[in-house]
């Protein structure tokens, strides 16, 4: 018997984190060559290594009961704790009854694209995780360049170009800061200036605030939601500052000037497609949403140690020749622009990015990054994404509290002693390219 699937599906590809995963696991099965070391150093995986906070854990076991159903937007007590969290840290002025909870902010971000009506405006790089959701739901969009010159931030001006060219109705500009793949913040003023366009233009903001805790100078942080909180889907979640992305707990602020009636439609897609997300996972996120000084105390040392592993990584390798990145300021990213090897690459065979993505990846390399079209980039733009996840995050936070690294010299050698296999990976990153 043939069974046939939608003919959509064939629109969309296995996520690029679940992809590498299954590459790798090829890869080290097929790998049987002499001296082929079966590890990878893993510069693709976008995972927080730390655990997740003790308190957090805990408050999921104790709801492990509450098997009930609960409310398609999420639980009042949590909504309640969400809106004087996002009040806390971020000054946005938002009841409870502005907040919705989903599994992940992903599926948020879903809810948005299905129930919004117009086009996305989705800046070039971005995550990958945004296109494929459009393209399933046939959502249309356009893509918006950016510049390396200008740490491939949104222009005010481009936005603005590239709406009054567009016809096609309402549209929904998205905005993630700080930023996956370049780790780039916004300061308030780039942001008022993006706030101006949309304001003027009648575009709406989806804000991914996902890395928003993560921003190693958190008080340079400000959120979209708060200078231009009338248009702006601002969303967020636990699976990065609180290392609970398994949880699948994100969370979402709607626009001030949001009816009554964009709330009730979020209420009756949600229970029409899942009736609510996991009750006890909800109960936790009470506990994670609340003030505690140990979930502050964490926040504060989990982002030092990435900003101390980004200032490192991005530092070591732009000291390879023929390779630039860009400088983070948030999250566990930067971006490594290897167009300057183009030739050399292009002598190799090595011709698109996706190529390059494979030919680090080969023995004896065994580089794992993300290139090309899983960061929506241009296959020709010879551009990586290095994630600099790959330590073991409790044995790094035991260290960073032994030993309270302060000076330039002091973060190096913390580098060094919690991510030794990172260090080796560059070296291997520099042999490669000294063998092109
Ligand atoms: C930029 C960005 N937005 C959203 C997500 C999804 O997060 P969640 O686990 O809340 O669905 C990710 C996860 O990698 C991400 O990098």
């Amino acid at each position: 018997m043939k069974i046939i699937a939608e003919p959509r599906i064939d629109t969309i590809s296995m996520p690029e984190n679940v992809r590498i995963g299954l590459m790798l696991r090829e890869q080290r099965g097929s790998c049987s060559l002499r001296g082929c070391n079966e590890e990878f150093f893993g510069f693709a995986f976008g995972q927080s290594p730390f655990p997740i906070p003790k308190i957090i854990s805990d408050a999921l076991a104790a709801h492990a009961a509450k098997g009930h159903y609960s409310d398609a937007t999420g639980i009042p007590e949590v909504r309640e704790a969400i809106s004087g969290f996002y009040h806390r840290h971020f000054g946005i002025d938002t009841d409870a009854d502005r907040v919705i909870v989903g599994n992940g902010s992903k599926e948020l971000m879903f809810l948005i694209f299905s129930m919004i009506s117009g086009s996305v405006i989705l800046p070039s790089p971005s995550w990958i995780g945004y296109s494929p959701q459009l393209r399933f739901l046939g959502k249309p969009h356009h893509l918006l360049p950016t510049r390396s010159e200008n740490d491939y931030k949104i222009d005010p001006t481009d936005l603005e170009a590239l709406l009054t060219t567009l016809t096609d109705g309402q549209h929904i500009l998205l905005l993630n800061n700080p930023n996956n793949p370049t780790g780039a913040v916004y300061s308030r003023d780039e942001l008022m200036r993006i706030a101006e366009v949309c304001r003027t233009n009648g575009a709406l903001v989806l804000a991914d605030e996902i890395y928003a805790l993560t921003t190693y100078d958190i008080e340079t942080f400000v959120s979209m939601g708060t200078l231009y909180p009338e248009g702006t889907f601002v969303t967020g979640g636990l699976s990065k500052d609180r290392s609970a992305a398994g949880y699948r707990f994100g969370a979402c602020i709607l626009p001030s000037e949001s009816s009554d009636k964009i709330y009730s439609d979020f209420a009756k897609t949600a229970a029409t497609l899942y009736t609510n997300i996991t009750t006890p996972v909800q109960y936790a996120a009470i506990t994670a949403y609340s003030p505690d000084p140990a979930i502050d105390r964490y926040l504060k040392e989990t982002r030092d140690i990435h900003r101390m592993m980004g200032g490192y990584f991005s530092r070591v390798f732009s000291s390879v020749e023929g390779i630039s990145t860009t400088k983070p300021h948030g999250a566990f990213y930067f971006l490594a622009d290897l167009n300057e090897l183009k030739l050399l690459l292009e002598k190799k065979g090595i011709v698109s990015s996706n190529n390059l993505q494979k030919a680090l990846l080969a023995h004896p390399w065994h580089v794992a990054t993300v290139t090309g079209d899983a960061i929506m980039m241009p296959e020709n733009n010879f551009s990586a994404r290095i994630a600099f996840v790959d330590y073991d995050g409790s044995q790094a936070m035991k260290l960073y509290e032994k030993s309270r690294p302060r000076t330039y010299e002091e973060c190096n050698h913390f580098v060094e002693t919690a991510a030794p296999r990172m260090v080796q990976g560059v070296g291997t990153v520099k042999r490669f390219i000294e063998s092109l």
